[in-house]
């Protein structure tokens, strides 16, 4: 079952999916529904979340610059590391809802089943850097990458990562689709086709089961 309550806490929720899957529209959703319960939340990113986390991000999302799949993992897992402890695990301490928007699902995914590092290398890299926090629901919003793409052209110039060939991004969405199946009663998998307002609804319900003590009106 997906979103059974915790022992204690306040949950992680972690966001995943392709490019323009909708990730950072539905957390815009899901943040107003917590301010409207008055839920103490934390939102944050990846990379990014920090100081050496935002710096980190420029380098890695630079159109201009070609970076080897190995430091690619290192730059995302130095991001994370810094963004655990100086962010995440002290929001959790205090009581907050945690929401990221892409976790190590993403480094499985992109940098595994993607550029195709070893798997192994990659959980071992990545339970030093989170000291193996896991989140407790990881929404994966899937969708066709070509659709995507298409979806976030407008924006503008594409980032290193949005540059890439279409069948890298096939890779990775294959990717989280094997990491949800592996781990079923961690992952809520949605087609990101559907509209913003039904996937809204049904990421609330998901994510309302792991709150501590809110009302349960629509
Ligand atoms: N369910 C939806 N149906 C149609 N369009 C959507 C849907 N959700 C988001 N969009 C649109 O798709 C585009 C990308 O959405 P968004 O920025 O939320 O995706 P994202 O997953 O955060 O992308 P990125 O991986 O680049 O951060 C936006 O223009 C948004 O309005
Ligand atoms: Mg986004």
């Amino acid at each position: 079952m997906i979103g059974s309550r915790p022992e204690a806490g306040a949950p992680f929720i972690s966001f995943e999916g392709p490019e323009g899957a909708g990730k950072s529209t539905q957390i815009a959703r899901l943040v107003a529904r917590l301010e409207e319960r008055s839920v103490p939340h934390t939102v944050t990113r990846e990379p990014g979340g920090t100081p050496l986390g935002t710096r980190v991000r420029e380098v890695l999302l630079d159109p201009d610059l070609s970076i080897d799949p190995l430091p690619e993992f290192l730059l995302y897992s130095a991001s994370r590391a810094q963004l655990v402890t100086h962010v995440i695990r002290p929001a959790l301490t205090q009581g907050h809802t945690v929401i990221c928007d892409r976790y190590f699902d993403s480094s499985l995914a992109y940098q595994g089943a993607g550029r195709g590092l070893p798997v192994r290398l990659l959980r071992d890299l990545t339970r030093e850097a989170t000291g193996g926090l896991t989140p407790d629901l990881t929404v994966l919003l899937d969708l066709d990458p070509a659709l995507g793409l298409q979806r976030v052209a407008s924006r503008g110039q594409a980032d290193r990562l949005e540059r890439a060939d279409l069948g890298f991004h096939q890779r990775v969405r294959q990717g989280f689709l094997d990491l949800a199946a592996a781990e079923p009663g961690r992952f809520l998998v949605l087609d990101a086709t559907r509209s913003v307002d039904e996937l809204a609804r049904e990421i609330w319900t998901a994510v309302e089961r792991w709150l501590p003590c809110t009302s349960s009106s629509p």
